[in-house]
């Protein structure tokens, strides 16, 4: 079975097995069938990176439905499927005026692989407005509550990339948006893009919109060329390694965490150690952002690994620093 129009890198890989859920009863039958074989739940196959085929059952999430399940003075609670477009998600918020997810405009995948990685943009991630999901244990078929804790969320972190897992699959989030919007356009380039926009009077709208033309500048649409977005995750080190590395490395950016952390930009130690842009037969590293590997058409999973490898190893021996990639890679 060809899973090449199921992930965004567009390689053409094959599952032994596959099939489609649209209820929690086909899920549990699913579950059912495929014991004693590996499971993949596929969202939106946008982080993730097959090098070779799938051999065991493919079972791709189709749980749709938006709703209003609680509301207090200042909230709406609003509950999506897991198997719902994330971006769509988000217009529907924007459309009805629910504000907290308007930064996170244009995010490739699905509602339930959101909270998977904690997703992130333009200085809003998913924990600020995340109040709880379900989770059907694959082992028993139950679903199970977590609420904000139970994730256990990290930088692009939770404990279903953690313990748990291959243990669980997402079956919805609910999400607690604002009736009276929190702006957050502090981050990078949002301001100034209103500014070009001519926004007078700020709104989620716009707010996603200017999002929406800063992603579409930067970022290669998967439609068109093959990729996962960040292929690794930005590193942190220690504030005294960071010392160290500025002094060698006078215009290295870096942005102070908690701790006596500092987050260096995986972009920056990538594009300094000459990658940008370059390509590799059908492969290659893009030229606006080099923390996105592209797949320009009829690539092979394990050269982008490869690749990838190769990037590590570099950065590491320039600047003793460990990239971890972000993408699943199966
Ligand atoms: N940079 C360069 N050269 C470049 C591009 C960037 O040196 O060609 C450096 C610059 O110093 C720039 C910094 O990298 O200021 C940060 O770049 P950018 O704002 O594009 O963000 P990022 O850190 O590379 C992260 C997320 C993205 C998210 C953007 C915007 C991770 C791994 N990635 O990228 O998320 O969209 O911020 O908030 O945290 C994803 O997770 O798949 C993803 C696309």
């Amino acid at each position: 079975y060809s899973l090449q129009p199921y992930n965004t890198f567009g390689l053409d890989v094959k599952a032994k097995s596959f099939a489609r859920f649209k209820s929690l009863e086909t899920l549990k039958e699913g579950l059912q069938l495929a014991k004693n074989q590996p499971i993949l739940i596929l969202g939106g196959g946008s982080n993730l990176l097959f090098t070779k085929d799938y051999d065991g059952l493919v079972l791709k999430n189709e749980l749709k439905g938006i709703d209003v399940i609680q509301e207090d003075a200042e909230h709406f609670y609003v509950e999506a499927q897991a198997g719902e477009n994330w971006h769509q998600f988000v217009m529907h918020c924007i459309a009805n005026n629910w504000a907290g997810v308007e930064n996170l405009s244009l995010i490739p995948g699905t509602v339930g692989a959101a909270p998977m990685q904690n997703i992130g943009a333009y200085g809003v991630e998913i924990i600020q407005v995340f109040d709880h999901l379900k989770a059907m244990e694959i082992a028993t078929g139950e679903i199970h509550t977590f609420n904000k804790e139970d994730c256990q969320f990290g930088y692009r972190e939770s404990v279903f990339k953690k313990s748990l897992k291959g243990k669980y699959v997402i079956t919805s989030g609910c999400f607690k948006l604002k009736k009276t919007p929190d702006f957050n356009t502090s981050y990078g380039a949002i301001a100034q893009t209103l500014e070009d926009m001519g926004v007078t009077e700020l709104s989620i709208k716009a707010v996603s919109d200017a999002v929406i033309h800063i992603r579409q500048t930067k970022l290669p649409d998967p439609k068109e060329i093959g990729n996962s977005g960040s292929f690794f995750k930005n590193p942190e080190v220690d504030k005294i390694d960071f010392e160290g590395l500025r002094a060698e490395f006078p215009s290295i950016p870096g942005y102070p965490l908690p701790d006596n952390k500092v987050k260096i930009p995986a972009a920056w130690l990538i594009d300094q150690d000459g990658w940008k842009g370059k390509t590799f037969g059908q492969i290659g590293v893009h030229k606006n952002q080099p923390l996105v590997l592209v797949n320009y058409g009829g690539g092979k999973g394990a050269d982008i690994k490869a690749l990838a490898f190769k990037i590590q190893a570099s950065v590491a021996t320039k600047f003793g620093i460990e990239l971890t990639p972000e993408v699943n890679i199966v």
